[in-house]
């Protein structure tokens, strides 16, 4: 979960670590570090706490190095002091190493270390590669390719690494095996990072390396070879980002940024998912009318909706379906249950959904002709791809074709890990995400799960195509709404945050598909604010945690007219009756609910099944503002990374 950036070229090397390990802060943030070669010497700097305090260190440090590597370190082995941050070096300080990930043997290489006279500096597991890496340079003093090949094929674990060295000051060598790096490609000069957002103000020609793979970075140029030696051909490609998305323009934070970005999403994906043409015509029958939409179609025409719904997924993957299983964790894992409620109320499906960490080492029974997605804003959670690998490779190799792979992936990040593991993906368009706590990207995998259980009602005729046809307008309805939203509800809540300054628990309710948005509105205002959160179905509270209730436990209630508004109502008032301080998010018209909650997050009135797409938001700008107020560090929350890229 850490972030190592390198760089190798014709520029002052201190300044585009830096902005690089700036771009990275978010993968972890308890200590930071660089090392670079100037002069034929390695100096390394590093320094507790987050960024700043590194970057303070560097002040004034005249350095001419144009070759170096960086670190920002989420703790795995050993406490989060400076004698434990990377850059980690040999004992002559000949090579330095960063590296993000767990090398699992390392106690035995210690071991091994020290019995040939190394002494270690710190506790972490990072140091035994440097060690190792001058070992084999002793035999084989005249290529640090080759003795860092040696030293990779001696680590188990999951692990991405950076390397310079003194004897080779025009050369970094990167390394991947399972955990992400990526390469940029510039004039006369090469970056690398554990993630594309450190690279984009520099380059945006990239290739990310795949596990297994060494590259030999020079000024002239990169080599790829696998881990037995032998030269790899890969070709770069190009991103097209804007730098602009890792800029924060004038928020306060990335979070709210975020907030505020989702109608710009969620408009970029119904233009991707939903023939655009199509909706125009409908807001303007007489314009290039089409038969459909006038519902003069022939008696005989197939009642699918070819081009309303434009994922362009292959056939192969939905024929003969019987079940869809869909693996994620934490915010992702929320999303994939509203989409598991459309995959099976819409599509007719039977869908399971299991954390990535848990389906890893207790996997279900092999059942026939399944799809399984896997949900990731990151492409990059060590879990989610260790289940899926998993789960490819032991359908692979299961005889029967009813029982192969189909394999799907929704992510933002296309160009990730999950991208390169599985061969088709539902792209959310939510582009980089920095904050910490997700916020556009849950919104827009959301909207990923409506294309798809269109898509899927549609191929399947357990939908009609008018049915089809209305939701994708209302769903069309949604930006506007949600940019009202949003606009009117951020000063409110930012006012009503005051009023939980000494709160120290929260209940969030929620039934149906509105049960995940609760759990999602838990999770926010947690790892935010530190404040104790439950999320529960509202019909469920009777079954334990009413216990809890009292007068300092707020409750948060998701009421959206439809099937389960009055129940979720009189769910509302079990806990009123316990003194519990009431929250409603819910249409602010209906009278009823006036009536029962204390304070109303008002949110349009729309269809039942669409209202997480607007539930939702009441909920991120509630956990911002009660931690913005708190003086909490809102993007980068203690203890928690953005790309959980370790088991
Ligand atoms: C919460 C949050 C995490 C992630 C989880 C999975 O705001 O962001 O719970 O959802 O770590 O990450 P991805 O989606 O990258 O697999």
């Amino acid at each position: 979960m850490c972030g190592i950036v390198g760089y190798i070229g014709t520029q002052e090397a201190k300044d585009i670590l830096l902005s690089g390990l700036e771009k990275l802060e978010y993968r972890g943030y308890d200590s930071a570090g660089v090392a670079m070669i100037s002069e034929g010497e390695l100096h390394a700097i590093k320094a507790k706490g987050k960024l700043y305090n590194l970057r303070d260190k560097l002040r004034g440090v005249e350095d001419s190095a144009r070759v170096g590597i960086g670190h920002t370190r989420w703790a795995t082995h050993g406490k989060p002091e400076e004698y434990n941050a990377h850059p980690h070096t040999d004992k002559q300080a000949t090579v330095a190493v960063v590296q993000n990930g767990i090398v699992e043997n390392y106690r035995e290489l210690r071991e091994e270390l020290k019995a040939k006279g190394h002494e270690f500096v710190s506790d972490t597991d990072t140091e035994v590669i440097p060690h190792l890496i001058s070992e084999y340079l002793s035999l084989n003093s005249n290529s640090l390719l080759e003795a860092v090949r040696q030293t990779v094929n001696r680590l188990e674990g999951a692990f991405a690494v950076a390397i310079i060295c003194t004897q080779f000051p025009d050369e970094l060598i990167v390394v991947r095996q399972q955990a992400p790096l990526v390469i940029g490609f510039g004039q006369g000069e090469f970056f690398c990072a554990s993630d594309t957002p450190a690279l984009v103000s520099h380059t945006h020609i990239i290739l990310p390396l795949d596990n297994g793979e060494i590259a030999r970075l020079t000024p002239l140029g990169v080599e790829v070879y696998d881990f037995r030696g032998e030269r790899r051909v890969k070709y770069p490609q190009t991103l097209n980002w804007h730098p602009s998305s890792a800029e924060k323009q004038g928020f306060r934070h990335f979070m709210l940024k975020e907030i505020y970005e989702q109608p710009t999403v969620l408009r970029t994906q119904l233009d991707a998912y939903f023939d655009p043409e199509w909706y125009l015509q409908t807001q303007n029958p007489t314009v290039g009318e089409r038969s459909r939409i006038t519902g003069s179609n022939p008696p005989s025409a197939p009642a699918s909706s070819p081009g309303l719904v434009q994922l362009n997924l292959p056939q192969s993957l939905y024929e003969n379906l019987e079940q869809i299983q869909i693996v994620a964790c934490g915010t992702s894992w929320h999303a994939a249950l509203v989409g598991k409620h459309l995959l099976e109320q819409w599509a007719g499906v039977p869908t399971f959904i299991q954390y990535a960490s848990e389906f890893r080492y207790s996997p279900p029974p092999l059942t026939a002709n399944t799809l399984t997605i896997g949900v990731t804003q990151s492409g990059e959670t060590a879990d989610t791809l260790a289940a899926l690998e998993m789960e490819q490779e032991r359908r692979k190799s299961h005889h029967s074709p009813a029982y192969q792979p189909r394999m799907l992936g929704i992510t933002n990040r296309p160009e990730s890990s999950l991208g390169r593991l599985i061969p088709y993906i539902i792209n959310t368009h939510a582009n980089l995400e920095v904050g910490v706590a997700a916020t556009k990207t849950f919104s827009a995998q959301v909207m990923a799960f409506y294309a798809l259980a269109l898509d899927l009602a549609d191929r399947r005729k357990t939908l009609k195509a008018e049915a089809i046809e209305s939701i994708i307008k209302k769903l069309r309805e949604l930006p506007p709404l949600i940019e009202r939203l949003i606009e009117e509800q951020d000063d409110y809540i930012g006012e009503l945050a005051h009023q939980f300054n000494e709160t120290s628990d929260f209940i969030f309710l929620g039934r149906g598909i509105n049960f995940p948005i609760a759990l999602e509105g838990a999770l926010k205002l947690k790892e935010i604010s530190y404040i104790h959160a439950e999320g529960y179905p509202a019909g469920e509270m009777k079954h334990g945690p009413i216990a809890l209730l009292d007068a300092k436990v707020p409750v948060v209630a998701i009421a959206v007219p439809g099937l389960l508004y009055e129940k979720v109502l009189s769910n509302a008032q079990e806990a009123k009756a316990r003194d519990a301080r009431l929250i409603g998010v819910t249409p602010k018209d209906s009278l009823e609910a006036q009536d029962i909650f204390n304070e109303i997050l008002a949110i349009p009135t729309v269809d039942e099944s669409l209202s997480p797409l607007v539930s939702v938001i009441p909920l991120q700008l509630l956990a911002y503002h009660i931690a913005a107020l708190r003086g909490l560090d809102v993007d980068q929350p203690r203890n928690l990374a953005k790309s959980v890229t370790v088991e």
